[in-house]
């Protein structure tokens, strides 16, 4: 186990109410508040008028930017700088799931610099001196909600980005279980993905004798594998709703990475330049790469590693590393397939005609991956296995 330093400043307020809580945090850091939501999910489940509420109650002046798409857009990202230069906002409550969190990250970190929003996911800025932020999360996925990271897409280039800073981490994030009650079956199965793909992406990746870290790894995968189809099943069970929400922070707030150099990340990097171009739910992009990409790394340095998963998450008994790792990555796919997600690109109504573009953009940076590195071609070749 290599040496880490671990610190997550997020304040978590988790359980039913906890809202009530939300004016009090914000005060904390700032009186003049950007709102920022989606396409309208939270005015449906009550959460818009709940928060609008106590922003009044506490006198606290805000000012909102609606309407973040899912893969959200640089040009909201400028909507929302202008906003908080116009307004001389000092805080940003982010309302919604990954998308509104992230958009809101990348305000945070443009309105006190003089360049263009978009130099931040190009890395030609580095983040300094952002606005602080709070969030109110209601879909279970990302982990935005407890950590630096943001993605954010770029229509006009048909570029997807990520960028990242200790100090985007969200000063606090309210997790209500109730408030993802309403989350359709596809959206919450995306969002299982997503939650095990994240754990993938950091236990498949160099390291030695992270064995607490890859304990808890296997147990926020049985997690999904035992609440995700309960919640499609049961929109409204807390304990599913509950134990997702916060699978979710557990699984990207940097815990399960702790002691290991670097994780994968080849597969979201895939992954992103396929959503870049088609606006595809990043979860049901990732249930059709990530067992191709595990297929495709597979190799005599690699299978112990996926014996592992196997073995101790997908019960499989198969003293053969090689063969325990086929049936372990059979399972991955089919447990996808259950939850309804896209096993092909093609089911997913994605041609193969800009596949060395996709190649191309996703190496811009260099080689991609850890566990094993990966050029242009590789990904290429990925694609064309999960067409
Ligand atoms: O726009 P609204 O109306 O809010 O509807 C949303 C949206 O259509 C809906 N929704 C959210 N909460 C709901 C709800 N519908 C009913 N009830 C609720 N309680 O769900 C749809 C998807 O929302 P979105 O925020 O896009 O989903 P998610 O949280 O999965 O975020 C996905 C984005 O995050 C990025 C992805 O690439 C993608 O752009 N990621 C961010 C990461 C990070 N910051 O660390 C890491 C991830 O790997 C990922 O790349
Ligand atoms: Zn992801």
């Amino acid at each position: 186990m290599q040496n880490f330093n671990y610190h997550v400043p997020t304040k978590i307020l988790f359980g039913k109410d906890k809202v009530a809580d939300t004016a009090k945090e914000i005060k904390a850091h700032g009186s003049r508040v950007l709102l920022t939501y989606g396409g309208g999910s939270v005015k449906r489940i009550g959460l818009y008028d709940q928060v609008v509420k106590q922003l009044k109650e506490n006198d606290l002046f805000f000012v909102e930017l609606p309407g973040i798409q899912p893969n959200p857009r640089v040009t909201s990202v400028r909507d929302g700088v202008k906003l908080c230069r116009e307004n001389n906002i000092d805080f940003i409550l982010a309302i919604g799931g990954g998308s509104v969190i992230d958009a809101s990250k990348a305000i945070a970190a443009a309105v006190n610099y003089e360049g263009d929003a978009w130099d931040f996911p190009m890395q030609k800025a580095r983040v300094e001196n952002p606005l602080p932020l709070g969030t109110v999360l209601t879909l279970a996925a990302t982990g935005s909600e407890m950590n630096g990271n943001a993605v954010i897409t770029n229509e006009e280039t048909q570029e997807k980005r990520g960028m990242g800073s200790p100090l985007l981490v969200p000063k606090f994030s309210v997790l209500d279980p109730t408030y993802t009650f309403s989350v359709n079956q596809y959206h919450t199965a995306a969002g299982t993905v997503d939650i095990m793909s994240h754990i993938f992406e950091n236990y498949f990746a160099p390291g030695e004798g992270t064995f607490v870290q890859d304990t808890i790894a296997e147990s926020i995968l049985k997690t999904c594998i035992k609440y995700g189809p309960i919640a499609l099943e049961e929109p409204e069970n807390y304990e599913a709703r509950a134990n997702l929400l916060w699978a979710g922070s557990l699984a990207l707030n940097g815990l399960t990475l702790t002691g290991k150099k670097t994780g994968d990340w080849a597969t979201h990097g895939i992954e992103h330049e396929v959503s870049a171009i088609y606006d595809l739910t990043h979860g049901a992009g990732l249930a059709i790469i990530h067992p191709v990409w595990m297929q495709y790394v597979l190799n005599e340095e690699t299978a112990p590693k996926f014996a592992q998963m196997a073995r101790n998450v997908w019960k499989v008994e198969e003293p053969d590393d090689r063969k325990a790792a086929e049936k372990g990555i059979n399972a991955v796919r089919a447990f996808f397939n259950s939850l309804g997600m896209p096993a092909t690109l093609s089911e997913a109504q994605i041609p193969g005609d800009h596949f060395d573009e996709m190649g191309k953009k996703a190496c811009i940076f260099g080689k991609i991956g850890s566990f094993r590195r990966l050029d242009a071609e590789d990904v290429v070749a990925i694609l064309k296995r999960a067409l």
